[in-house]
């Protein structure tokens, strides 16, 4: 059972332009890591499906509402939207959290871990949620699927210092799709 951080970035390190777009991540030729109607990033999508729990920001999860419709949660996951705020609940296993402290973050990732069951716990992101786990020594590894474009600002992928051990390098389709392992300190 692993934490892990899989996420798409641009070359240049963002998750998301300027104005919180994902446009050219799906402009990219074959199709985004995790899409259904991509043969070639099936293995992100399996990682995806095989999550035991989910954790992610508000400022994602907000993007999914307004890109995903009226419609339930997409993951069958027990899910953690980390707020300070109330937001929309759609259907599907939502559970809203803070954690404003370090322990607060241990009690939160102890919690999902026992939710998932063995299975991996899927950080989807923002860069600084999943930089505190990494300063914490609660994420195991990170997974990028870099796109060939880059931004110039955005989301940050990693918004603190991590430092990484690399795993694994391949091209797949349009995308060089990287693993590390989280080195603690
Ligand atoms: N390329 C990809 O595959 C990919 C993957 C994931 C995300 N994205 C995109 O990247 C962008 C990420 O946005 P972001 O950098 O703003 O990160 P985010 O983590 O999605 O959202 C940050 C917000 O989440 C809440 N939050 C985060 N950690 C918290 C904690 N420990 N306790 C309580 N609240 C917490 C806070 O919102 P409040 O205090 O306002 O509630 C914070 O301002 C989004 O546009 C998303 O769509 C892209």
């Amino acid at each position: 059972m692993k934490t892990v951080y899989n996420t798409a970035t641009s070359l240049d390190g963002f998750i998301a332009d300027q104005d919180n777009s994902l446009e050219w991540l799906f402009a990219v030729e074959g199709g985004a890591p995790g899409s259904e109607d991509s043969d070639a990033l099936k293995e992100t999508a399996d990682f995806i499906n095989g999550a035991g729990a989910i954790v992610l920001g508000a400022t994602t999860y907000e993007w999914i509402l307004e890109h995903e419709g009226d419609t339930p949660w997409p993951y069958q996951a027990p899910t953690w939207v980390l707020t300070h705020r109330e937001l929309p609940r759609i259907e599907g296993d939502l559970r809203f959290a803070s954690a404003d402290t370090d322990q607060e973050l241990r009690d939160l990732h102890a919690d999902m871990v026992r939710a998932a069951g063995g299975r991996d716990v899927w950080v989807v992101g923002g860069g600084r949620l999943a930089a505190d786990l990494a300063r914490l020594g609660l994420l195991d590894e990170v997974a990028v699927s870099i796109a060939p474009v880059s931004l110039g600002g955005g989301a940050p992928l990693l918004d603190g210092r991590v430092r990484l051990r690399a795993l694994e390098a391949r091209l797949v389709g349009a995308f060089a799709c990287l693993r590390y392992e989280v080195v603690r300190d």
